[in-house]
């Protein structure tokens, strides 16, 4: 026998890493887990359990808690209770906590690794070498932001008592990407681990208990989906962040909406891996090894879709199969295999039943030669071609071992591709041509892209999606201030301000004169058109006598107008060129500003109207300031390359203005969206509209392309719910009644559009609320572009 044929006959022999750990830990509590509420150890009041399953072996590993309504409201109570303490702990205090949070998962790394792998079915290799790691590393750097808070996040502080809902793919690392920046923020948590996947969640309460954390700032409760639901209806929780399936989120968007609680969802995906035909195949398998067969295919951001250029679809389906030939399957302990089990008989099933779909539907179906283990939840590393865009297996989130390829001709054919389903979580591009790739990669509807590497993640680095697959980001600066609310927000709403009868600040305009009657139509794609009903609306002026009358906008107006926003060459101009127009539109309001403060006196009786219009004045001037400098970053990632943070315009921004403000509130929803490259369909006071009428001929002579102001007359509420319904809306504001609120929350149910709703009494003239980051960072997402350097 020859070297070469040892080598080639060489099998490997298993490398079992031990499961002593685990169970001496899971024996020490008798094999029985309660909950973990105010610090200490309880019983579910229902005396409920359940088992969790060591999905490779289908043994029983141990019995975990079924918490019902009083363990829920106990462990919001206890978290209520910690509040005041943890928010109003020093910066530095806190900071000091979350690394010791980092030092107890470092310390306990092997019993964590090892419970993960047990729990969850996935390899050890992955819960050494990436959950436990990545875990550690999300506390020290929250860590981080907790110490700097208050320089860098002045004037912000805890929305309050957190609800964090987690799926069971990464159980523990979800629970950190969760829990850290909650607690940086000075936030308390009721966390609820996957009912598949709970131990690592528990080991991690007494991992915080040790290292002193104090009562009640985290809170772990176990159960199924009720028991989520349970944390998501208490109305005693600010707010709930949660990762899981796109049906969940949708439920929950239900449950919160008009609640007035904060929400944040990082949902399902669908991700394309986008292969040019220079890109280095052999690199590129292994891309595909690391984006679908990685946890089994179980992870959010899988590259389930793989797109590939004609030219070399068949060479690089001929390697992925030669490949997948040799990935090893086997027990999650074992420390040699790729790919170990499912979750769960649930899951398998569900994997087994879209490929038959697939089958059905006429894709081809390749699996390794090989055979899976037949005890436990097993399922192969599977390939289908000759795949149609529109079928199931090409659409649906599978959430297993399972890629679909499909062919493109030209990159602008990969990207329709590559955008083709609702989600827009992330995306992988594969081309050593640098320009090609940087190209793509904006181009692509996803919250993270991936150029030639795939899977990387970082605490450094925002994650999170677009569209279906949720709002929100964790990670980052980014991440943060989905934990943090204004402390402006805290204090109770300032007395409107009276109008100044003196006249000191303007000249009293003469509210004696004769109205002259006007019916101005709609704004839409950069002219004045009719309303499609043809019917107008009467305006009063503050007597309640008539001053004119509006069209009144319908859904065929609306869809009108986001279609001219979707066809307007806006987004394309660069900051300096957006900025040079809102300075312009200044200069021709400022022309006309007695004519507008006049304007404004008459049909709200105001005399400060002088001021509305210098405040609108200068309120463009700030956003023509801000349209070139709201910069991303350059996030400092452990890899040799660089992960940019890219502030990208939503696209469409549908927004109803406040109604005090007939000018200013138009202004400033407005100019913030325009700025940051948004085209807006906005619905000006309904009761006070003239004023945005007024304003069409100041779009018309500032050379604003047609369609990136579209301005819609008619009654507010309805026409926000049809652009709340419209799918090519990216976002939706709102200020005004909470009644709207909630219709615009209600509504977004279904297509889990981004909105951003206000309630609350905002004193429109003071900049300090009325202006500024938070409107610029509504008006944008954060898409994190990773891009590996080096040979
Ligand atoms: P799921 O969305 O039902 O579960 C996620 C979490 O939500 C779990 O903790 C669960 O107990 C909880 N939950 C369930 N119903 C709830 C409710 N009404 N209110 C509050 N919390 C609730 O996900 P599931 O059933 O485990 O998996 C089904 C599919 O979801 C998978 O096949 C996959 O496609 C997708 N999924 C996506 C994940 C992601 O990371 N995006 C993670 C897990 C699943």
């Amino acid at each position: 026998m020859t070297i070469l044929d040892i080598y080639e006959t060489m099998e490997y022999g298993p490398a079992p890493e031990s499961a002593g750990p685990a169970l001496d830990w899971i024996t020490k509590h008798a094999g029985e887990f309660g909950l973990f509420i105010g610090g200490r150890w309880v019983q579910g009041t229902a005396g409920e359990t359940f088992a969790s399953m060591d999905p490779a072996s289908g043994a029983e590993l141990a019995r975990i808690t079924q918490a019902g309504a009083a363990d829920v409201d106990a462990a919001v109570t206890a978290a209520r209770a910690a509040l005041p303490g943890w928010s109003g702990l020093s910066k530095h205090a806190r900071a000091r906590h979350l690394y010791a949070l980092a030092r107890g998962i470092q310390k306990h790394a092997r019993l964590l690794a090892v419970l993960e792998s047990l729990d969850n079915g996935k390899s050890i290799r992955e819960t050494r070498d990436l959950d436990v790691p990545l875990a550690a590393r999300h506390f020290y750097h929250h860590a981080g932001w907790a110490q700097l808070l208050d320089q860098e996040f002045p004037g912000y502080g805890a929305v309050g008592v957190v609800g964090q809902i987690i799926p069971w793919n990464f159980p523990l690392l979800m629970l950190a990407w969760k829990v850290a920046p909650a607690l940086a923020a000075g936030n308390t948590v009721v966390l609820k681990p996957a009912e598949f996947t709970s131990l690592t969640a528990l080991a991690f309460a007494e991992i915080a208990q040790a290292a002193g954390l104090p009562a009640g700032v985290l809170n772990i409760v176990t159960g199924d989906g009720e028991t989520g639901r349970l944390i998501v209806d208490h109305p005693d929780v600010n707010k709930i962040a949660f990762t899981g399936s796109t049906d969940v989120g949708r439920q929950i968007r239900a449950a919160t909406a008009g609640s007035g609680k904060r929400l944040s969802l990082e949902l399902g995906g669908k991700s394309p891996f986008v292969v040019f035909d220079d890109a280095d195949l052999d690199s590129v398998v292994e891309g595909v090894v690391d984006a679908i067969w990685f946890n089994q295919g179980q992870v959010c951001c899988a590259g389930s879709r793989l797109l590939i250029q004609e030219g070399i679809a068949e060479s690089l389906i001929a390697k992925l199969r030669a490949r997948m030939e040799t990935l090893r399957m086997g027990s999650s302990l074992d420390k040699a295999v790729d790919m170990s089990a499912i979750v769960a008989p649930v899951q398998l099933q569900r994997i087994q039943s879209l490929v038959e779909q697939g089958v059905r539907e006429g894709s081809t179906l390749w699996q390794p030669s090989w055979s899976c283990p037949t005890e436990g939840s097993f399922y192969p590393p599977t390939l289908f071609t000759d795949v149609s865009p529109a079928s199931t297996i090409a659409q649906v989130e599978i959430f297993g071992p399972v890629a679909v390829a499909m062919t493109f001709r030209t990159p602008e054919e990969a990207v329709r591709l590559a955008n083709n389903t609702p989600y827009g979580l992330a995306a992988s591009v594969w081309s050593e041509n640098i320009n090609l790739a940087l190209d793509i990669a904006p181009k692509i509807k996803a919250g993270v892209v991936w150029i030639n590497s795939t899977n990387l993640f970082d605490a450094a680095a925002g994650f999170g999606g677009y569209r279906e697959s949720g709002f929100g980001r964790e990670g980052g600066r980014e991440g943060m201030w989905e934990y943090l609310k204004p402390l402006e927000e805290a204090k109770p709403p300032r007395p409107r301000r009276q109008p100044t009868r003196s006249g000191v600040e303007a000249p009293q305009p003469d509210l004696s004169l004769p109205s002259i009657d006007r019916t101005p139509k709609l704004f839409i794609g950069g002219k004045q058109v009719r309303p499609d009903s043809g019917y107008s609306l009467a305006i009063g002026d503050h007597r309640g006598s008539l001053l004119g009358e509006v069209g009144e906008g319908n859904r065929k107006d609306i869809r009108n107008a986001v279609e001219a926003a979707h066809a307007s060459t806006w987004g394309r101009l660069t900051g300096h060129a957006r900025a040079q127009i809102l300075y312009y539109l200044a200069e021709n309001l400022e022309a006309r500003a007695p004519e507008f403060a006049q304007r404004i006196a008459r049909m709200t009786g105001r005399t400060d109207s002088a001021r509305e219009v210098e405040a609108s004045l200068s309120r463009l001037f700030t956003y023509a300031a801000w349209a070139d400098k709201y910069d991303g970053a350059v996030h400092n990632v452990p890899i040799r390359g660089v992960a940019l943070a890219m502030h990208e315009p939503i696209g469409v921004i549908g927004a109803a203005c406040p109604q005090e403000y007939p000018l200013l509130g138009l202004v400033s929803v407005m100019a913030p969206a325009l700025a940051m490259g948004n085209s807006v369909v906005v619905l000006p006071s309904e009761p006070h509209p003239l004023a945005a009428t007024d304003f069409y001929s100041v779009l018309e002579t500032s050379d604003v392309p047609a369609g990136a102001v579209n301005i819609v007359t008619g009654h507010t509420e309805g026409l926000i719910e049809e652009l709340t319904k419209h799918e090519d809306v990216g976002a939706v504001w709102y200020f005004g009644s909470s009644t709207g609120v909630a219709t615009v929350e209600r509504t977004s149910i279904s297509n889990l559009k981004r909105t951003w709703s206000n309630s609350q009494d905002r004193d429109w003239l003071d900049p300090r609320v009325g202006e500024g980051r938070e409107f610029l960072r509504e008006a944008t997402q954060v898409k994190n572009i990773w891009i590996p350097y080096g040979e």
